[in-house]
């Protein structure tokens, strides 16, 4: 029934009190987004945790409504929390749709299990979340899904050359857990849209989307630990997929009704709140990550620091050219 489910869509997507998603900036959006309560005119400004695991349906035609239109029926499913989340992601990455998992690694199984099956090949970086090259390499690999690893140093080029007639996802993370590392997400998506069926993500967790914005490159999906700076305080463990299209989102979403990896309601609305002040805490995150890339850099017990906002640091051009700060996370030797 999910099949023609819809993502919900921002009150901005819809048009608000005369403003539209193309008229206002991130900080905006972050905080612009309510979950309307259907019946009321007066619109509760922080979305209600809608605890319900199931809902009453009145009649034989709702239901056939909610199947065709959606709306909610079971907690699985969706609920409005949760949608209310999603469409202020969605709006903020600029894709067809987002979705809300109960961890960063929830979202990446879902989004590995959706679009790759027996008998594919699946070209990663490395380095990688360590997370994310176990489940590459010690689980998918167990359902014949064969792997390859491109280092990040040899670039965009390094998935080019691993590319088989079977490659159906490239797997990318910039910047990347540990190392910093970036890829060119404008030769990425290319890439990826050179062929048809190959299917580009990125995980975006060190860059969330107030200041990088992959499905502006053409990149398929676009994966978050909600658990870092989405949220923000320390207390929620989630995870965030952005879809490129509708019909991506629509698979995502029955695969993750089967799995059963939606994030709960009350996390949910840990989330939101999160968001409402991610763009004011990346300016502060990414400032004070400078001023550490820096000090660091001079330090006489440092053989090497890694960070894209660096003018030495070999991903610099291409991170000034993508992201719009350069994040807050330093890595050294
Ligand atoms: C880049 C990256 N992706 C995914 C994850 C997994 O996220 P979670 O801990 O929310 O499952 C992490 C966690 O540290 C991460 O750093």
């Amino acid at each position: 029934m999910s099949l023609s489910w819809t993502p919900t869509k921002s009150d901005l997507e819809k048009g608000l009190r005369g403003l539209q998603l193309g008229d206002v900036a991130c900080d905006t959006i972050a905080i612009s987004t309510h979950c309307s309560t259907r019946h009321a005119e007066e619109e509760p400004l922080v979305t209600p945790i809608y605890h319900s695991t199931t809902y009453r349906i009145p009649s034989l035609e709702h239901y056939m409504k909610i199947v065709n239109d959606g709306g909610n029926l079971y907690i699985r499913l969706g609920n409005p929390t949760c949608q209310a989340a999603e469409a202020t992601l969605s709006a903020l990455e600029g894709g067809a749709g987002a979705m809300v998992f109960t961890s960063g690694m929830a979202a990446i199984s879902t989004v590995l299990l959706t679009f790759l099956k027996a008998g594919d090949h699946v070209i990663a970086c490395l380095p990688v979340y360590s997370g994310t090259q176990s489940l590459l390499e010690k689980h998918l690999s167990r359902y014949n899904v064969e792997v390859s690893w491109s280092n990040l140093d040899s670039g965009v080029e390094g998935y080019r050359e691993l590319m088989k007639s079977n490659t159906r996802m490239l797997y990318g993370e910039t910047p990347c857990n540990p190392l910093t590392t970036i890829i060119d997400l404008e030769a990425f998506g290319q890439l990826g849209n050179s062929v048809e069926g190959l299917l580009t993500v990125v995980d975006s967790t060190y860059a969330p989307p107030c200041i990088q914005r992959p499905h502006q490159y053409g990149i398929d999906v676009v994966i978050h630990s909600g658990t870092k700076y989405l949220s923000g305080h320390s207390d929620v463990l989630a995870g965030v997929a952005s879809t490129r299209t509708l019909e991506q989102w629509q698979k995502l979403n029955v695969c993750r009704t089967t799995l059963g990896t939606v994030l709960s309601p009350h996390d949910a609305s840990l989330l939101l709140r999160g968001v409402k002040t991610l763009p004011l805490r990346m300016e502060r995150h990414c400032r004070n990550a400078e001023k550490v890339a820096e000090f660091l850099a001079s330090h006489q017990k440092v053989n090497k620091v890694y960070y894209p906002g660096l003018a030495t640091d070999k991903g610099y051009e291409v991170a000034k050219k993508q992201m719009k700060m350069f994040g807050g996370m330093v890595a050294l030797r």
